[in-house]
């Protein structure tokens, strides 16, 4: 059933056709996030063997529904600490018949097994939680990576060197994939 502060949108990304629903109170509700889109794209361009993937923050699922629907073969778990953000990727993988994505409510990693371990995370984080949110984030992220495993993140253009510093702190290195006026998208390797 349709809310009244929800909305159909669709998502047209390369091959990739999805339509969606989503709320005011989520993220980037009228459409795909230009942020999002960019880290889409250069995932598709730069890992796209990818196969076990954690979206941390999944919103209404645009990441991960659009990876899932691009590989139906890959494994993906996506994680969002809002029960309404959680629900409606719940709902928008029903509507789309994606059956690859599992969706679990949890505050940072908290609700995902130290066991389970990842080729990709990839994310679009919630930087207006502060710094310690994103660290913790970094950080735990490489106990969740397989060996040569990667962590992609968009953000805003001026929080680059910060996010840089951190992922230099806990990975030894990042890389810039791509920019824009807006955003970069940045990735770290296991090593
Ligand atoms: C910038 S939005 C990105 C949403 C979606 N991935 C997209 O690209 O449209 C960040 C998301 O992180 C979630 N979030 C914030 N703090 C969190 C935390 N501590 N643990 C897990 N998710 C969190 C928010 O609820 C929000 O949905």
């Amino acid at each position: 059933m349709k809310s009244e502060n929800s909305k159909n949108i669709s998502i047209s990304l390369g091959s990739i056709n999805l339509t969606c629903e989503t709320k005011s109170d989520l993220f980037s509700p009228k459409g795909l996030d230009s942020g999002s889109r960019l880290l889409i794209e250069d995932v598709l361009k730069v890992f796209p063997k990818y196969k076990n993937v954690l979206d941390w923050g999944c919103g209404w699922g645009a990441i991960s529904l659009c990876l899932a629907k691009n590989k139906p073969e890959s494994k993906i778990i996506a994680i969002d600490s809002d029960i309404a953000a959680v629900s409606m990727t719940n709902k928008n993988l029903s509507a789309n018949n994606l059956a690859n994505v599992m969706v679990v409510p949890s505050h940072g990693y908290e609700g995902v097994s130290m066991e389970k371990k990842f080729d990709l995370i990839v994310s679009n984080p919630p930087t207006h939680r502060g710094r310690e949110v994103i660290n913790n984030m970094i950080k735990d992220s490489m106990n969740y990576l397989s060996e040569n495993g990667n962590l992609v993140l968009v953000v805003e253009a001026r929080l680059k060197p910060w996010i840089a510093r951190s992922m230099d702190e806990y990975f030894g290195n990042h890389k810039i994939l791509s920019r824009n006026a807006k955003h970069v998208v940045v990735f770290s390797h296991k090593n």
